[in-house]
C-alpha cells in the first residue's frame, strides 16, 4: 500500500490544536516536510508555538490558512503533498449533511492534488463505545476496531448526545468509500483516540480536550465529576504525545489498507477521583490542595452509580492492533498527568492551589 516515504510532505489539518500540534512535531521529528493548517496564521496566541519550532525557521515547516467549510479549501495546500493528517475538529458534530459536506471539501481536495497517496483521518473511541443504551456495553463489552456502536436504536441522535459519535462514523466512511472509488489512488486510515492527556504546547489549548482542561480545574482545586462522556465512566487514556506517533505511524505503515480503523489507546483507566490523587502521588513537591470533589451527577444516574461502574470495568480495552501495525509503547498514565499538570503550569500559567508548607 502506499506508505509514506522517508522526507515526505504532509499537510495537518487542525494544526495549532491539542493533538494536531503534537502531530506536527512528531512528523517533523521523523524528517518529513510538514504544511500546518490553521484558520488564521495571523492569530499568534495560537500559531506562536508552531513559528517557534525551528523547523519554521528553515521553511520544512510552513503555515496556512484554511477553513473546511469553504469548498475548495485545500487545493493549494494540499498540492504536491504526499500524505494529509486530517486532526481538525469541524463546527458541529450535530448535522450529518454538514460533516459529510466538510469531508467532501477535504476529500476534492486530496482527489485535486494528484500527489497526496495516504490520508489519515482522527476519529474518537466515542465511535467505538458511546451508546445511546448503556447496557449494549454490557451486551459487547470487547472495545476493538470490530465494535461500533449500536446504529439501530432509536435514540442514537444527536439531540440525546450521540452527534459527535454519529459524525465521527460519517467521516471514516467518507473518506474510505471515497479512497476505494477515487481514480487517483490514495487510501485512507482512520485513528480512534481516547481520551488525550499530556503537555500542552501553547497556552491556548488548556481550554480544549476536555481532559487537560480538567486537569486544569483539580489543580486550582476545582473538582467535579466529570459526566461529559457519560455518567461514572472512567478515563481511558492515550498520551497525547503516543497520539500523534500513532497518527504519524499509520502515515507510515505499509501493514494498513483503505478503510481500516485503528484505537489508540494505552488500555489504562482511571476515575475521576483517582486522577485527583495521581497528582499528589506523583508531585508530592507541588502540595496540590484539590479541595473537595464534589459530585454533581443527576440524582437518577447517581441511583445507578454501582451500575455504571461496574459496566464500565467490564468492558474489556483492546490496543493489539495498532501495536502489530506500527512501533508503538504507550506511556503510563502516571507519567502523561505529570507532564500535563507541569506544562499547565509552565507554559499555561495555571496557578495550583496548594497546602501550606
Ligand atoms: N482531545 C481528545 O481527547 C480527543 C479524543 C478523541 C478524538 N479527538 C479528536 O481529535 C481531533 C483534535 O482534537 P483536539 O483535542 O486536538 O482539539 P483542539 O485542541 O480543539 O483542536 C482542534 C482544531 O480544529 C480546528 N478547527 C475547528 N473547526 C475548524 C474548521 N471549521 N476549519 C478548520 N479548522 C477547524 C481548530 O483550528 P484553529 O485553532 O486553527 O481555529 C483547532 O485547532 C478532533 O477531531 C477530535 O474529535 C480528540
Amino acid at each position: 500500500m502506499p506508505a509514506l516515504a522517508p522526507n515526505s510532505t504532509v499537510a495537518v489539518t487542525g494544526a495549532a490544536g491539542f493533538i494536531g500540534g503534537w502531530v506536527v512535531r512528531d512528523l517533523l521529528d521523523r524528517g518529513h516536510r510538514v504544511r500546518a493548517c490553521v484558520r488564521d496564521t495571523a492569530d499568534d496566541t495560537k500559531v506562536g508555538f508552531l513559528r517557534a519550532m525551528p523547523a519554521f525557521a528553515s521553511g520544512r515547516l510552513t503555515l496556512h490558512s484554511a477553513d473546511l467549510d469553504q469548498p475548495g479549501c485545500f487545493d493549494t495546500v494540499f498540492h504536491g503533498c504526499d500524505g494529509v493528517a486530517h486532526v481538525s475538529h469541524v463546527s458541529t458534530y450535530d448535522d450529518a449533511e454538514y460533516v459529510q459536506r466538510t469531508c467532501d471539501h477535504i476529500i476534492a481536495s486530496v482527489e485535486r492534488s494528484g500527489s497526496v497517496r495516504r490520508v489519515v483521518v482522527t476519529s474518537s473511541v466515542a465511535a467505538v463505545i458511546s451508546e445511546a443504551d448503556i447496557t449494549e456495553l454490557v451486551r459487547r463489552p470487547i472495545c476493538d476496531e470490530d465494535r461500533y456502536p449500536d446504529e439501530s436504536n432509536p435514540k442514537r441522535t444527536p439531540a440525546r448526545g450521540q452527534g459527535y459519535s454519529i459524525g465521527k462514523v460519517i467521516a471514516q466512511r467518507a473518506f474510505a468509500d471515497a479512497a476505494a472509488d477515487s481514480p487517483t489512488g490514495w487510501d485512507a486510515i482512520t485513528v480512534c483516540p481516547a481520551d488525550n492527556v499530556g503537555p500542552i504546547q501553547s497556552a491556548h489549548q488548556q481550554r480544549g480536550g476536555p481532559w487537560q482542561q480538567l486537569i486544569a480545574q483539580m489543580l486550582r482545586g476545582r473538582c467535579e465529576i466529570f459526566q461529559g462522556t457519560g455518567p461514572y465512566r472512567p478515563w481511558m487514556t492515550v498520551d497525547v504525545r503516543d497520539d500523534a506517533a500513532c497518527h504519524a505511524g499509520l502515515l507510515e505503515s505499509e501493514h494498513v489498507a483503505n478503510g481500516e480503523r485503528y484505537i489508540a489507546w494505552s488500555t489504562e483507566r482511571r476515575n475521576y477521583e483517582d486522577v485527583v490523587a495521581t497528582i499528589d502521588r506523583v508531585l508530592p513537591e507541588l502540595r496540590h490542595d484539590p479541595g473537595p470533589i464534589v459530585d454533581n451527577t443527576p440524582e437518577r444516574h447517581k441511583a445507578r452509580e454501582a451500575e455504571f461502574r461496574s459496566i464500565w470495568a467490564g468492558c474489556e480495552l483492546r490496543n493489539d492492533r495498532i501495536k502489530a501495525a506500527i512501533p508503538i509503547v504507550f506511556r503510563p498514565l502516571d507519567v502523561s498527568i505529570r507532564d500535563c499538570v507541569e506544562s499547565l503550569i509552565a507554559v499555561g500559567g495555571v496557578q495550583p492551589q496548594r497546602r501550606p508548607e
